[in-house]
């Protein structure tokens, strides 16, 4: 790919690095850039405020990807000219990018579609937002209604202050007041492509200039990441990211870049206090090291709509980044200061931001003149290492602060307790803080569920029953529901006892939609229902989430559910999980075919592990061990391995399915009784399934499993999908058009003989 990176300061430079080390990047121009950018990339002298030139830009080095870091030219419309041109793009259109640029819009749309934030009201005169402060009668925050880089917030201490930053800010045209609120801060960022998200590791940034978050508010000057645990981030991204990506789609503008919510964590909960339409700076410094899969390959994924295809993982590390900066800054930073950057530490990294080179020598340009990075295994090791960068970079008039990741365990108690107030979380809800938990687990689990929802769902979570407009099923001449109830068994209790909870819920669905899969069906709706002894809301939203984000990535809807406290009915502590779904197939396309023939090739398709069977004979096996241990043969804990969710076949099948002709004669779905037994359910009574034992490896885990149980192979068929999930069988010519339309490799594994409907293994 040729990507055209656009912006010249630490983020860029840190996104230049990620995109630079992709082994998709061919070719990285940069516009403008900084001195530090030019051995990773092309530096083109194109200035951000010109869009056409950069539109021109991007033209002419036929750029397959433009990457946009900073808002101004987002809110100018780059990524709009871009798409006319045709040419893909990381960034919103302006009007999507309205929810940074315009605070006033931001308000009132998060008003509009029930995303928690502070009490707040916009103005276009003076002396109608005086009076409007002088009746609020509490503590006010006063805003610049449109972009002013960080800098057009105002925190007053008293009713006089507020009147002067009023009547300061309103020259710039419109304000927000909004109620002061008390808490720790966070950045969250999420990738985003339209529809789908995928949360980034959430960060802190500490605004404030000096030490102690005195002083002005600045762009930033350092953070830290992760700041908390993915699944805090993720069920924050629930309440915050989720239903801003909805509510944009549904007024017509869906986002396609990253949206980062800024958040106070207050004792009622997570608030927005500012969405912004793009990474943070200098947020992306310290999130983009801990990714493990390649940005690129997901920042273009996005811009093509397809952010399924290429989700991000992270390594679990940990990043701090100490930012120097000008004398002066912000309000007068000094420029033209020479830069000395001395050894660093392994695992530092020195991010340009504001700098460049003038004769021959290394000088400051603007405020904030570099990010410095540590990488490293803990938080504490991750600040060691950027502060030692930092000691070894000298210019006159640095500044610093000293005290970056310094309440790093405040801000996670804080995340903690602003979940516990939707019941995520668990602890602080058990310990009675605050309010009525389990009302708030409803909430919340009501949010994770209305996500899934399209305008085929007419009524949801909280009726009587739920409604789904039928008229979906006209696209086929002759339409078929397709209709299985599933449970997900034992492996609910070793979930319970690990205390995973989420993994469950995606099982459930996903086990679902492969059954139906097998039919020719795609999922239309799913019901759930869940029972336990005393049912704790808070693990009860986990699954439930779970369940949601299986739902939202196969397009299905959760349309309803059940949940039943049953004491003395289930054993103390334990659970059961259940559903029902249907789907929607075309009649003249439902499988298996009857066309199933001697010589027809069987096609293994990967699971992603235990999937939802033998978990009776798992946990008699593994139950006097160490779950928590991770094994080398493994690379990840045992628990972890026998919790990996089950997959759904869908997003692999789908190009495969829709063909025509479909390549594919059959499926077998391989749940209880492995190939052994799911094979013959689409075999005819004079085939039979010849399997080459010796045509795929097991999974390692499979492998274990047998040695530590001694158990025989025949037992070790019967019991478990031994590294297949799923089975496919097509005619032998159509075999190579059927592997070019998956896409991850697959093995034959066997072939249809005579016989007499059974599985033979050779
Ligand atoms: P913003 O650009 O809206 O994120 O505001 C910049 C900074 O001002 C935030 O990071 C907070 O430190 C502070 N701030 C903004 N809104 C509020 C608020 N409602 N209450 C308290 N502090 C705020
Ligand atoms: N670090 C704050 C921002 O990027 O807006």
């Amino acid at each position: 790919m040729t990507v055209l990176l656009v912006g010249s300061g630490g983020r860029e430079h840190a996104l230049a690095v990620a995109i630079a080390a992709s082994p998709e990047c061919g070719r990285l121009v940069i516009a403008p850039g900084n001195a530090g950018m030019s051995d990773l990339g092309e530096i083109a002298d194109v200035a951000l405020e010109d869009v056409d030139g950069l539109c021109a830009l991007g033209e002419s080095v036929s750029a397959d990807l433009v990457v946009v870091g900073p808002e101004a030219p987002l809110a100018a419309g780059l990524a709009d000219r871009l798409r006319e041109r045709g040419i893909l793009c990381f960034g919103p259109s302006a009007a999507a990018a309205r929810i940074e640029s315009s605070k006033a819009f931001s308000k009132s749309f998060m008003r509009r579609h029930g995303i928690p934030t502070a009490e707040g009201q916009s103005f276009t005169h003076a002396d109608a937002a005086k009076a409007w402060a002088r009746k609020f009668g509490r503590p006010l925050v006063v805003k610049a209604s449109g972009l002013a880089a960080g800098k057009g917030v105002i925190v007053p201490e008293d009713l006089r202050q507020t009147e002067e930053a009023i009547d300061l800010l309103m020259a710039g045209g419109e304000i927000v007041l909004e109620e002061r609120l008390d808490g720790e801060e966070l950045s969250l960022i999420a990738l985003c492509d339209g529809k789908d998200y995928a949360v980034l590791p959430a960060a802190r940034d500490h605004k404030r200039l000096l030490d102690g978050d005195r002083g002005p508010n600045t762009g930033g000057m350092g953070a830290y990441a992760p700041a908390c645990s993915m699944e805090e981030a993720e069920a924050l991204a629930r309440l915050v990211i989720a239903p801003a990506l909805r509510g944009l789609a549904e007024e017509g503008i869906p986002f396609v870049g990253a949206l980062y919510a800024g958040l106070m964590l207050t004792e009622k909960g997570p608030r927005v206090l500012e969405y912004n339409a793009r990474f943070g700076d200098p947020e992306t410094q310290v999130i983009l090291p801990l990714f493990a899969s390649d940005l690129l390959a997901t920042l273009a994924a996005c811009a093509r709509g397809e952010l399924r295809r290429a989700m991000p993982r992270f390594t679990g590390q940990h990043a701090a980044c100490v930012v120097l900066a000008s004398e002066g800054y912000p309000e007068h930073p000094a420029k033209g200061r020479v830069l000395r950057i001395g050894s660093l530490p392994e695992g530092a990294l020195c991010l340009h931001a504001g700098t460049r080179v003038e004769q021959g020598r290394l000088v400051s340009s603007g405020g904030r003149v570099f990010s410095v990075v540590g990488v490293g295994a803990t938080h504490e090791a991750a600040l060691k290492t950027a502060y030692e960068a930092a000691a070894n970079v000298h210019f006159e008039g640095m500044h610093s602060r000293r005290d970056i990741g310094g309440r790093a365990a405040r801000v996670a108690e804080a995340v903690h307790r602003a979940l516990a107030v939707f019941g995520v979380g668990g602890a602080y809800a058990r310990a009675g803080v605050d309010i009525d938990a389990g009302n708030c687990a409803v909430e919340l689990m009501k949010e994770a569920v209305r996500s899934t929802y399209g305008p085929e769902v007419i009524a949801g979570i909280g009726a009587f029953g739920g409604q789904y407009d039928a008229s979906r099923l006209k696209v086929f001449g002759s339409p078929v529901l397709v209709a299985s109830t599933d449970g997900v068994g034992t492996k609910t209790s070793l979930a319970l006892k690990l205390g995973r909870l989420k993994g469950l819920g995606q099982d459930m669905v996903n086990h679902s939609i492969d059954d139906i899969l097998v039919q020719g069906a795609r999922p239309l709706f799913f019901m759930d229902y869940i029972a336990a002894d005393v049912l704790d809301p808070a693990k009860v939203a986990e699954i439930v989430g779970g369940m949601a984000e299986a739902c939202r990535e196969a397009g299905c809807a959760l349309l309803g559910g059940e949940t039943a406290e049953m004491p003395g009915t289930y054993r103390q502590g334990e659970m059961d999980i259940a559903g029902t779904i249907v789907g929607l197939a075309d009649r003249d396309r439902l499988l298996p075919r009857d066309d199933l023939a001697e010589g027809d090739l069987l096609i293994g398709l990967s699971s992603s592990g235990l999937h939802t069977n033998g978990y009776s004979l798992a946990r008699a096996i593994t139950a006097q061990m160490d779950l928590e241990h991770v094994l080398p043969e493994l690379g990840e804990s045992l628990g972890e391995a026998l919790l990996r969710p089950h997959r759904s076949y869908l997003p692999l099948l789908q190009t495969a399915l829709d063909a025509r002709p479909s390549p594919i004669k059959a499926l077998a779905h391989i749940t209880g009784g492995g190939l052994l037994e799911n094979i013959p359910r689409v075999l005819p009574a004079h085939l039979d399934a010849r399997i080459h034992s010796d045509s795929w490896e097991w999974p390692p885990i499979f492998s274990l499993l047998q040695r530590w149980g001694s158990i025989s192979v025949e037992e070790m068929r019967r019991v478990f999908n031994l590294g297949i999930g799923m089975v496919a069988i097509v005619h032998a010519a159509d075999c190579a058009r059927f592997l070019s339309m998956l896409p991850e490799p697959a093995a034959v594994i066997g072939e249809l003989v005579p016989g007499e409907g059974r599985v033979r293994f050779v």
